[in-house]
Order: structure tokens, then C-alpha cells, then sequence
């Protein structure tokens, strides 16, 4: 788009998550002028919903090489090791600066962080806060940290702004981006923002699906922007579905309410609609088995028994825990009708995270000159086919942390120097936001828990009818997101179809095993004609 006005920085930080407020307050120690925009408010966005917690080596018994296990065991061979490590090995102390910042997670009677257990985890390593209320505390944390230094010149802060597209120089290194801003402020309407270099931090995707349990922001800017840009794009197949989502009837959409796995943590368990707990000899963690093997054997027992939903059953545990332990999650239930105390809970899987994202080493850069990506709009590699529970928020921590020192580092060498950006072109043709449902439903129908050549084939054809259909939608904030579903949901479908294979969370039902020969990434990216 025509840019209105023009802001420049030294770094641009994107998105106000636990991965970019943690780049925006780390680099600002080291950088003179820092840009953070995000789409709506400061608070909104994925990181606010996370419950479960964060995973790291906190516990004296545990060990890094003991998490590398659990997160190499959950993506199945093929995450990449070296980034794991760099998680596993630098999660404690990052975590431990977090506390220092003012995070303030749940503690025993020791007043030690207490630990608990997820799905596919040996030992008890995710802290929590709030009981159930995790990414709440820490982005309540970090926006703290965030306003004490609000009046400090040396950082800006744009909220309401959507990021349309990078501007890249003459020899496509990103040098800033074209964004739309709504409100009161500075600045208004569309403009362009100018760096030496721009970090992602975006979020997820979860809007290209129907039921999600992401915030309506998650709407995978960050991806769209980067592919049209001509990154590469990596993993986007491996995308987790949560297995228990309260189930709220036939044909809700938008954002689900999650029930954390750290309430099977703590002993609550599945069962069909007969009552028969059908986790016990599908693996030999059962309830707490990797969250791929959960969801797949929901699937499959939905299927048995002809239901849309099986239940969770957290009586047992009591009403004095329930309610301290899981205070939003009981509050949220009871809302809709539900209460843990006496209920079983109807569940059904639901879209909950991107495995794959935009490609990055491990300091955070991308294949383009200029650009980087941390949290769940990159892939580091830390995650394979399926992400570990609760090292999501980690992994933002350690690598928007790296990032900030890689950016700084070359800020002070010298490199990055400032370069023009060639004019915008900005996406082909936008996609009407009436438009967003028929995306959603035929990433639903095809692309979502469980596929086949037929589906997804199914899926790309109603894509490219809602990509040449008619009307050019005017400019604005929804048509740009739309456009921006559009466009991952056809690069996700397309790499899809390519693997031939059941992995992780890519589950074909027409190549129902795992291959040894798709034990590999599959690296997409757009070239100049748009063929990708
Ligand atoms: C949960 O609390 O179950 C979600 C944690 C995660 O996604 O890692």
C-alpha cells in the first residue's frame, strides 16, 4: 500500500507477545531506537491465553539433557538438535530472569516454583502462576517492564497497527514494513516504518481453522508477510491440535476454551461416553502420553463411537483443588455451563499451535537479509512434528532473547547499515473479509486433525476459487487478514499434500504410518513470479 507517513528505528519489533516484548526490553538495553507495534493492544495475543505454563530444568533432580529427550521423543525425529539444546540449556537462566523482571509463578511451601507435569514430560518441570493463568502473569510482567521505561525515547511503541507487508532494498534485505494503523495517536491510516533490521514475533495461525484456541489476532500475519517476501518457510504442515478443548456443540468457531493438560497433570483423565478410560494401552504414559498421541486416539475413539466429543473427568480431584489450582479454567467452565466439580467434560480436539513457522538459525535470522523471527511465527527447529506441551513460551524467551543480542552485536560491528526500501507492492489481490469463513471451513474440512490426498486436494481447489474469485476487496485491516489466511492456508495445504506420511501433528489417513524417507523438513518459499 501507498504509504501516508513515514517513522524509522533502528530495529522493528512486531507483535507483543512474551517473544516480542522480551526482544523490544532486551534490545533497548543495547539499541538506541526501538519500534514495537502489534495489532491491537500491548496485552492481546497468544501469550495472555497460556495456562499450562513453561517448561524448563528448574528442579535440582532435573536436567537440560533430560528435556532434550522429552522435546526430541514429542517431535519425532525431526527436530533439529542443536536448537534444542540451545532451549533446554539456556531455558533455566532465562526463566530465572523473568522472576527477576517480577514474574511471580506459584510456589511451594518451601517457597521454591512449583512444578508440575504435562503430557509427554518424565518429570515435573513447568512453572505456573495464577494456578492456570501463566502467559496472564508474564505478560503482565513484561508490559510492567515495558511501562517503566514507556517515557525513555529511545522506545516506541504503536499499538492498533497490522503489519501489512517487509520493505526490502534493491537486493531484498528487509528494511521495514508497511502497516495500517486504526486510532488515535501519532499516526493513523497506512505507513511505512524503516530499520536496520525487523524481528516477527506475530504468533500463530490459528484463525485459518474454524475452532482454534487462539485469540482472533492469531491470524498468521507474520507468515504471510515473510513468504510474499520470500522467506522460507519451514514445517508448516506439523500443526498441533489441542485434545481438550470443551467441546461447546456442533459448528462454534473463533476462539475455543482450553482445558490445560495440566489438569490431566494432576490426575484427571479421558473417558468415551461408555466411561472406559480408552487412553490405558494406547501408550504407556496413557493420559499424559504426547499431545499428537492424545488427539489422534480422541480422534479415533470419536470415530468408534460415532460422538463429536469424549469427556474429562476432573471430579475426583475435588472442589477445594479444583478451584485453587485451576481458578480461570473452573470459572470459565462454570460460565458455560459446566462444572468440573460434579461434570464430566465434553472435549473434542481443536487447532492449538504451529509447529512450523518462518525458517531461522539459531540466533533468529532468517533466510532474507535483515529479518527475524522468534516465537511461534518462526521455526527454530526446537519443535519437530509436534511441540513439546508448555515450551512454547521458552522458546519465545531464549530466542527473542538471542536475537537481541545477535542484533545488537551487529548493530554495534557496524553491520545492517541503513539501506532505501524499493516501493511496496503489497498482496496481488486482496481477499473480501466475507470470505474469511469459506477459507476457515475448507482448512477445517481438509487441512485440519486428520487428512488425505483426496481433502486436501478438495481444500486447494476451494482456496483457488476464494484467490481468483472477483470482486477486489478495498484496502483495510480485514481484507488484509484475510488475504494473509488465504495465504498460508494454500502454502500449508500444499506442503501437506507433499508428505506422504503420519507424523506428529500431520496425520494423513491415506499414509497412516511414519516413513523414514520423509524423516525431513519441507522448506517452501514464493519466487519473484509467485510460484512457490
Ligand atoms: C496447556 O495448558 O495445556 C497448553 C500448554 C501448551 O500449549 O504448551
Amino acid at each position: 500500500p501507498e504509504a501516508g507517513w513515514t517513522v524509522s528505528a533502528d530495529v522493528i519489533v512486531v507483535g507483543s507477545g512474551i517473544a516480542g516484548l522480551t526482544a523490544a526490553l532486551r534490545l533497548r538495553q543495547r539499541v538506541d531506537r526501538v519500534l514495537l507495534v502489534t495489532k491491537t493492544v500491548l496485552s492481546e495475543g497468544s501469550t495472555l491465553w497460556a495456562q499450562g505454563g513453561i517448561a524448563a530444568a528448574l528442579d535440582e533432580k532435573d536436567s537440560p539433557e533430560e528435556h532434550l529427550r522429552d522435546t526430541l521423543v514429542a517431535g519425532v525425529e525431526v527436530c533439529d538438535v542443536e536448537a534444542v539444546r540451545t532451549l533446554v540449556n539456556e531455558g533455566p537462566a532465562r526463566v530465572r530472569e523473568l522472576v527477576a523482571l517480577g514474574a511471580e509463578f506459584d510456589r511451594d511451601a518451601n517457597g521454591e516454583i512449583s512444578l508440575t507435569r504435562e503430557g509427554g514430560h518424565h518429570r515435573d518441570r513447568i512453572a505456573h502462576a495464577g494456578g492456570d493463568a501463566t502467559g496472564r502473569e508474564i505478560s503482565r510482567a513484561l508490559i510492567a517492564a515495558l511501562h517503566a521505561v514507556i517515557d525513555d525515547p529511545g522506545i516506541q511503541v504503536i499499538e492498533h497497527a497490522l503489519v501489512v507487508d517487509l520493505l526490502q532494498d534493491k537486493d531484498t534485505r528487509v528494511c521495514g514494513v508497511t502497516l495500517h494503523v486504526i486510532g488515535e495517536g501519532e499516526v493513523d491510516g497506512v505507513g511505512a516504518a524503516h530499520a536496520r533490521a525487523v524481528v516477527l514475533a506475530t504468533g500463530g495461525i490459528g484463525q485459518v481453522w474454524s475452532a482454534t484456541t487462539n485469540p482472533s489476532v492469531a491470524t498468521g500475519d507474520g507468515v504471510a508477510a515473510a513468504l510474499r517476501a520470500g522467506a522460507v518457510i519451514a514445517d508448516l504442515e506439523f500443526v498441533q491440535f489441542h485434545p481438550t478443548v470443551l467441546w461447546l456443540g456442533e459448528g462454534s468457531s473463533g476462539q475455543q476454551p482450553l482445558i490445560s493438560e495440566a489438569v490431566r497433570g494432576e490426575g484427571a483423565f479421558l473417558v468415551d461416553e461408555d466411561g472406559v478410560r480408552f487412553m490405558q494401552g494406547v501408550h504407556e504414559m496413557a493420559d499424559l502420553a504426547p499431545r499428537d498421541v492424545v488427539a489422534r486416539a480422541i480422534v479415533d475413539r470419536m470415530a468408534l463411537t460415532g460422538t463429536d466429543h469424549v469427556y474429562l473427568d476432573a471430579r475426583h480431584l475435588g472442589r477445594e483443588f479444583l478451584e485453587a489450582r485451576f481458578p480461570s479454567i473452573v470459572a470459565r467452565c462454570r460460565e458455560l455451563g459446566f462444572d468440573p466439580v460434579t461434570d464430566l467434560l465434553p472435549v473434542a480436539p481443536a487447532q492449538h499451535y504451529a509447529s512450523g513457522g518462518v525458517r531461522t538459525d539459531l540466533h533468529g535470522r532468517t533466510t532474507l537479509a535483515g529479518l527475524y523471527a522468534c516465537g511461534e511465527v518462526s521455526c527454530t527447529g526446537v519443535h519437530g512434528a509436534n511441540r513439546l506441551a508448555s515450551n512454547s513460551l521458552l522458546e519465545g524467551l531464549v530466542f527473542a532473547s538471542r536475537i537481541a543480542d545477535d542484533v545488537a552485536g551487529r548493530l554495534a560491528r557496524g553491520e545492517l547499515s541503513a539501506t532505501t526500501p524499493e516501493p511496496p507492492s503489497g498482496p496481488a489481490a486482496l481477499v473480501p473479509a466475507a470470505r474469511r469463513t469459506d477459507i476457515q471451513r475448507a482448512m477445517t474440512l481438509g487441512s485440519g486433525a486428520v487428512r488425505s490426498g483426496d481433502g486436501l486436494a478438495q481444500t486447494a481447489k476451494t482456496l483457488a476459487v476464494v484467490a481468483e474469485d472477483g470482486e477486489q476487496a478495498a484496502p483495510g485491516p480485514l481484507s488484509w487478514e484475510t488475504s494473509n489466511l488465504l495465504h498460508v492456508g494454500q502454502l500449508l495445504t500444499h506442503v501437506a499434500a507433499m508428505r506422504e506420511e503420519t507424523r506428529g501433528g500431520h496425520v494423513r489417513s491415506d499414509f497412516p504410518r511414519r516413513d523414514e524417507h520423509w524423516r525431513a523438513h519441507i522448506h517452501a518459499w514464493r519466487e519473484p513470479d509467485g510460484s512457490v
